[in-house]
């Protein structure tokens, strides 16, 4: 195995410069990244960002495997989306998932950060940068960081996500040992499930609480471990750093701050500080977190004392997926819940209008970005009759879901046709959409039975079957997905 990555290593990309690229990286989707959420994240710390029901150009510096921006793309076929990254592996990857969606409006350059210079990309209005800030060289970061000041518009804004220090603590002497591990022969996985079983049996002898980087240990792929910790550069940096070297290249910093949970007047006097991001420091630290995702735009907060001051963004909706309706009638997002609408969607104005939402209820609305079962939506949907068998509306759709059948059943995404919301589904309903095609309801216990790992418990099937006719099979209706077999769409 190590052979295999000294071998790789030789064949690192120039300007890799440290970056792990021995192997692939993972695919996956990330809802937070959906510049509709992203638009109304901004808009809640008062900053005016690019509308996304118009054109507008996204770019995803270090996309992978280019699964995120080709699901945003598929629900968003007005805006151009572009995926930049170093690993030529990852953007054949890319490349040949947009061609098998057939999508027009997605495209991918191989180069490295260092490489590029701001006339190779167009004015940009999103740009993101998740999973890069703590894993890449110092150079290669000033050098993403000019590339974005450089392009990207006024108003638009950066999304970043790093590593924090204070959730990280434990992992830096482990990293030090599993890269040891590993540069001595070990195989990755073996010698990450090792050190995860010894160290969290000494940090329950000693009665402290096992991080959950612990856990990823015991159960992660080679390929994210080898991401996580195997580049020379990695390094986890508090808000006030990532955001200190965003000032330096001209982009300011927009939200999310958290400071007002804490105490802030009383504090900043006896702290003699008034620094919002010493307070944004202090909270991540005292709340333990190990990643963070903020904001930047060249033009900072734009209307910072009028928050929410256009109340007609326009451009995003918000739904809720059948499952957490069910689940969390009386729960943090019961203002949305209980909205008259629901069964439908939510317009963003409204959630924003509400007087209580402008002062209390900011942190709720921002749970509801956060939320992977919220979904954000390019308009008004209702629920729709789908009792018997069903076809799918859209033979895209077929093909995403052949093109995920070998994902991990948790975490398979389908963007719905009438809407561009972007759901994962629980395994029962992804079988049933999947296998379920043109057949009676009356098979689908069978069918359940058979795609199951385990054999589920009569009445889990019951109870699965249930949930698709009272509320998976209206929602996907509604939403386009499947319509009444023979039906017309
Ligand atoms: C941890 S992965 C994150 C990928 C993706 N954003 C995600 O969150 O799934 C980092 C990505 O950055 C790419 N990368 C690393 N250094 C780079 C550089 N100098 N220029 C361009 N891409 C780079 C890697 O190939 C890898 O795909």
């Amino acid at each position: 195995m190590n052979i295999q990555v000294i071998s790789d290593r030789a064949q690192e990309p120039a300007g890799a410069d440290g970056y792990f690229t021995g192997n692939v990286y993972t695919r996956n989707y990330f809802h937070a990244f959906d510049p509709r959420k992203v638009a109304l994240e901004a808009r809640l710390f008062g900053h005016q960002a690019p509308a996304t029901d118009k054109p507008f150009v996204y770019v995803d510096f270090g996309c992978a495997f280019g699964f995120t921006i080709c699901l945003l793309a598929r629900a968003m076929p007005h805006a151009s989306f572009i995926g930049i990254d170093i690993m030529q592996r990852h953007i054949d990857g890319a490349r040949n998932f947009a061609r098998r969606l057939g999508l027009k409006n997605v495209r991918f350059i191989r180069a490295g950060f260092q490489e590029l210079a701001p006339d190779d990309l167009p004015p940009i209005d999103y740009a993101t940068a998740h999973g890069i800030l703590s894993w890449v060289s110092a150079d290669v970061r000033n050098a993403l960081l000019s590339l974005v000041a450089a392009r990207l518009k006024p108003e638009g804004i950066f999304k970043v996500s790093h590593n924090l220090p204070a959730g990280w603590s434990d992992m830096i002497g482990i990293r030090h040992l599993l890269k040891s591990s590993v540069e001595a022969g070990m195989d990755t996985q073996a010698a990450a499930r090792r050190l995860g079983q010894l160290f969290s049996r000494a940090i329950t002898q000693q009665g402290r609480t096992v991080a959950p980087q612990i856990n990823d240990l015991l159960s992660k792929s080679d390929s994210y471990l080898e991401h996580e910790y195997l580049g020379e550069h990695w390094q986890p940096f508090q808000l006030s750093e990532v955001a200190g070297m965003m000032s330096a290249a001209g982009l300011n910093f927009v939200g999310p701050y958290h400071s007002s949970q804490i105490e802030a007047p009383a504090d900043q006097r006896v702290l003699a500080v008034d620094d919002p991001m010493f307070f944004e420091d202090l909270y991540l630290i005292g709340s333990n977190r190990g990643f963070h995702m903020s904001l930047y735009s060249p033009a900072g907060q734009t209307a910072p004392d009028a928050l929410m001051a256009d109340p007609d963004p326009g451009e995003a909706w918000f739904s809720v997926s059948p499952d957490r309706v069910a689940r969390e009638k009386s729960g943090k997002l019961d203002h949305i819940l209980d909205h008259p609408a629901l069964g439908g969607a939510i317009p963003v104005r409204d959630m924003m209008t509400d007087a209580e939402t402008r002062a209390e209820r900011r942190n709720t609305v921002l749970a509801a970005v956060f939320d992977p079962a919220t979904y954000a939506l390019n308009g008004e949907w209702q629920p729709a009759e789908c009792d018997g068998a069903f076809e799918l509306t859209d033979p895209a759709l077929a093909r995403l879901m052949s093109l995920q059948r070998d994902r991990d059943p948790g975490d398979r995404y389908m963007v719905m046709p009438a809407t561009g919301a972007i759901a994962s589904l629980p395994p029962f309903m992804w079988w049933i959409l999947e296998r379920g095609a043109g057949q009676s309801p009356d098979t689908y216990p069978d069918l359940i039975r058979s795609a199951a790992v385990n054999t589920p418990e009569p009445d889990a099937v019951a109870r699965c079957i249930g949930r698709w006719h009272s509320q998976w099979a209206p929602w996907l209706a509604g939403q386009g997905v499947i319509r009444p077999q023979g039906g017309r769409g």
